[in-house]
């Protein structure tokens, strides 16, 4: 099948571009001139790159030019934000220019990723646009699939671990509450669902909300990081959602998220695992079997960087 790939250089994109390459699809990548290629590893001599902008219809034309099924994983990122656009632009509008020209070249399939918790109540700009597109493709007539991950293993890495780390034996996590419920998956495993959704019958026309095998709250999971990591820490505080919206509210230029994304994504996103299960039927990465190989190598790499010795 001959499948379009937007966001081939992001993260979920990247894997998914490779996957589709591996199961014998014909890959087009839209990318940008300052688009990090590398992302997409050796799978790179065999994705064709076409230049475009999400932004710009003209390009997304050319771009679908014999295109069957779009495959489109993309955010608002800092580049974008530096430019001046805003999510309804890129994650909105972006997504309906892609629907537009999809229509008119034919597209038969396109699979989005969103998030888990969008829906119609959310007061966020981030979950509006991101509920807009939603509604955009599911009343396209494009047959699609909306995957909407429960949080992924790639952010632990940046975030949970090393601060699990520098923190040290605690009981208290300063950044947000540690009750709420998420069954957070690898981004691997996502892309392959994403890959198999193309032809899947299963995965015709639904939204699902995915994740893996583990529903595990925010303080089960620093907690297995900290014994991973040979740290003697028990997290059972965290920070409550109404003091951490507060905080923003009194002083919003410190915050890294507003009051009001705040107020949407700090909720349980229990998933019902089974559900994805019967219809992908892959083994999924479990949180211990990521965490026994990623904690290991942040703290090697924290330590290289003198930011902690090694325990
Ligand atoms: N991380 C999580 O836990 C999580 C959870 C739930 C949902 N999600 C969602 O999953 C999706 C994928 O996330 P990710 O981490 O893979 O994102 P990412 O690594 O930041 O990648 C974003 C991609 O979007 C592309 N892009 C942005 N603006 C564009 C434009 N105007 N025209 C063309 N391409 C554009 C970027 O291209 P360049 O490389 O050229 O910048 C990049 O390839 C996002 O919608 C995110 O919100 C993530």
């Amino acid at each position: 099948m001959k499948v379009l790939v937007v966001g081939a250089t992001g993260d979920v994109g990247s894997a998914a571009a490779k996957i589709a390459v591996t199961k014998g699809h014909s890959v087009r990548a839209l990318v940008r001139s300052t688009s990090n290629r590398d992302k997409l590893g050796e799978a790179q001599d065999k994705v064709e790159f076409v230049e475009g902008d999400i932004l710009d219809p003209g390009s997304l034309e050319r771009t679908l030019e014999g295109v069957e099924a779009m495959i489109v994983s993309i955010r608002l990122t800092p580049g974008e934000m530096q430019k001046g656009r805003t999510y309804k632009d890129v994650e909105e509008q972006g997504v309906k220019n892609l629907l537009e020209a999809g229509r008119k070249k034919g597209v038969k399939k396109i699979i989005h990723v969103s998030a888990a918790g969008v829906g119609p109540h959310c007061v966020s700009d981030m979950y509006r646009a991101k509920h807009q597109a939603e509604e955009a493709i599911r009343q396209s007539g494009i047959d699609y699939t909306i995957f909407k991950p429960s949080g992924m293993f790639k952010d632990f890495q940046f975030f949970h671990i090393p601060t699990v780390i520098k923190l040290g034996a605690t009981n208290k996590w300063p950044s947000s509450p540690i009750e709420f419920h998420m069954n957070p998956l690898s981004h691997l495993d996502l892309a392959q669902c994403m890959v198999d959704a193309l032809t899947n019958p299963k995965a015709s026309n639904k939204t699902l909300e995915i994740g893996g095998p583990d529903c595990i709250t925010q303080g089960d999971l620093l907690n297995m990081i900290a014994k991973e990591a040979g740290i003697n820490a028990n997290y059972t505080e965290g920070v409550s959602k109404e003091e951490l919206i507060a905080r923003v509210k009194s002083s919003p230029q410190k915050g890294f998220f507003t009051a009001e994304q705040l107020q949407d994504f700090l909720i349980d996103k229990k998933i019902d695992h089974s559900v994805i299960q019967e219809i992908f039927g892959i083994r999924f990465q479990t949180v211990a079997e990521y965490l026994k190989q990623a904690v290991p190598a942040v703290k090697e790499a924290m330590a290289k960087a003198g930011q902690q010795p090694a325990h």
